[in-house]
């Protein structure tokens, strides 16, 4: 793999700014969040009032935990544009993130909104290896999705050449790679293996590919899927992340020369993690729920939302800016399988020390009885794709998955190609239980 460290001084100075400063500027900058949410957004006001706080309350950034959290469901409550904090004519786009009721949740940008969003997408993908004049190919879904338009604007502002091809078609996807010769390509961590089995499909050798960088997010991924992919690609896999709700991808990135979870563009952002139980903050290393205050944002500042997302926060390393630990699962997609806990990317971890087991796998979850039982599928590779070999995959899977997680799972290893595909974020976990 070729090094693509970015030169230093290509680097936003705040990157690189010393701790003081970047607590400064996000004292100031909280503070005129606080004003501006209050003062702007009804429903915030209403919860603030409620609480007893005020935004004068604020005199120090540990009194930002005396402030009320924002959820979804108040962004639901205000659908669609209830918590937009400028005039309507002032917000030059919006995006949704789906709902699994069928309506999106609505998010909006002013003009200065969008500018922010562009430049923060460019320092993720310069902090991923992504130069001014490389190719980039856009394989995010277009639309509402925050994902396309996001990667789009900022890989324009990096002042990169875009291929737009957004999600969907792979075998397209693969034509467009090896004709337009893109360094870099921006796509959901699952949909890249499907190009990956395309690839292979056509007998093409995917380390000849163009491919230097690959940036991934929108869904969680694992240590074991970034090896896999680097291997097979002989390409740097680097993490992305963020929410629709905060501004879409580019709230986090990894850093290419250390790849060791992602730093947090704290200038925009400000982190807290949380005890999803109580709500109450824990120190920075420890595990929790990642909860966000923007900075800058006009159209829909957010005071403390909760995204579900688990994680942890660390102190910064290639930038100076603290780090997010890899999102490790969702506080709602814990699944509790007879009282024991049991994390999807636990499971994938495991997948991936299997031989003979290709990272193509879901997770159904069902009730017999009074019983619930979880079953793996999970997709043979196509050399251990013979009746004898999948057996054995199975029985190491689920011997794996007794001794790890602690329970007792079905695994169904499935011929190559069974198992559902998507061409944006995967569907890990069906949950067939009777709802009650
Ligand atoms: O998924 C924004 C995005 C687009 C991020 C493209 C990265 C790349 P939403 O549709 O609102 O926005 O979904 C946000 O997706 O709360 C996480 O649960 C999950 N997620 C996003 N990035 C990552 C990641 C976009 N790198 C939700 N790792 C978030 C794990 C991620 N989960």
């Amino acid at each position: 793999m070729k090094d693509l460290t970015p030169d230093r001084a290509s680097l936003d100075p705040i990157e690189i700014a010393s701790i003081d400063e970047i607590r400064g500027l996000q004292f100031e900058r909280l503070k005129w969040t606080l004003h501006h949410a209050y003062e702007n957004q009804a429903p915030t006001r209403a919860k603030f009032d409620a609480a007893g706080v005020h935004p004068s309350d604020f005199k120090q950034l540990s009194d930002l935990s005396k402030f009320p959290f924002t959820t979804k469901q108040e962004l639901r409550d205000a659908y669609p544009f209830g918590l937009f904090a400028t005039p309507r004519e002032q917000i030059r786009r919006i995006h949704g993130s789906s709902g699994t009721t069928g309506k999106p949740t609505v998010v909006g940008y002013t003009e200065n909104d969008l500018n922010n969003w562009a430049d923060l997408v460019a320092r993720s993908m310069r902090a991923s290896g992504t130069r001014p004049g490389d190719i980039v190919h856009v394989a995010y879904g277009y639309g509402l999705f925050t994902g396309g338009l996001g990667a789009h604007y900022g890989a324009e502002r990096l002042g990169a050449t875009v291929v737009p091809v957004s999600g969907g078609m792979t075998q397209r996807q693969v034509t467009l790679i090896e004709d337009f010769r893109p360094t870099t390509i921006m796509v959901t961590p699952s949909y890249f293996l499907s190009i990956l089995d395309e690839y292979r499909h056509r007998g093409i050798d995917p380390r000849e590919s163009p491919l230097q960088v690959g940036i991934f997010g929108a869904e969680p991924w694992t240590d074991s899927m970034r090896r896999e992919i680097e291997q097979a690609f002989d390409m740097h896999a680097v993490d992305i992340y963020g929410l629709s709700e905060i501004m879409g991808p580019g709230v986090a990135n990894e850093c290419v020369e250390t790849k060791d979870g992602l730093h947090i563009w704290e200038d925009h952002f400000f982190p807290e993690i949380i005890d999803p139980a109580t709500g109450e903050p824990v120190p920075d290393g420890e595990p929790g729920e990642l909860v966000f205050t923007t900075l800058t944002k006009e159209a829909l500042p957010m005071v403390r939302y909760r995204t579900r997302d688990l994680s942890r926060l660390l102190p910064g390393t290639a930038r100076s800016m603290r780090r997010m630990e890899k999102i490790t699962g969702r506080a709602d997609d814990m699944i509790i399988l007879r009282g024991v806990n049991v994390f999807p990317s636990q499971v994938e971890e495991l997948i991936l020390k299997v031989e003979g087991l290709s990272p193509h796998w879901q997770i159904h979850l069902s009730r017999e009885g009074r019983m619930d039982q979880m079953s793996v599928h999970v997709e043979a590779t196509p050399d251990h794709a013979d009746g004898e070999s999948r057996a054995a995959s199975a029985a190491a899977l689920r011997e794996a998955i007794k001794g790890v997680v602690g329970v007792t799972a079905r695994i169904d290893v499935a011929a190559p190609g069974e198992v559902e595909r998507s061409a944006g974020k995967a569907r890990r976990v069906v949950d067939e239980r009777p709802k009650d």
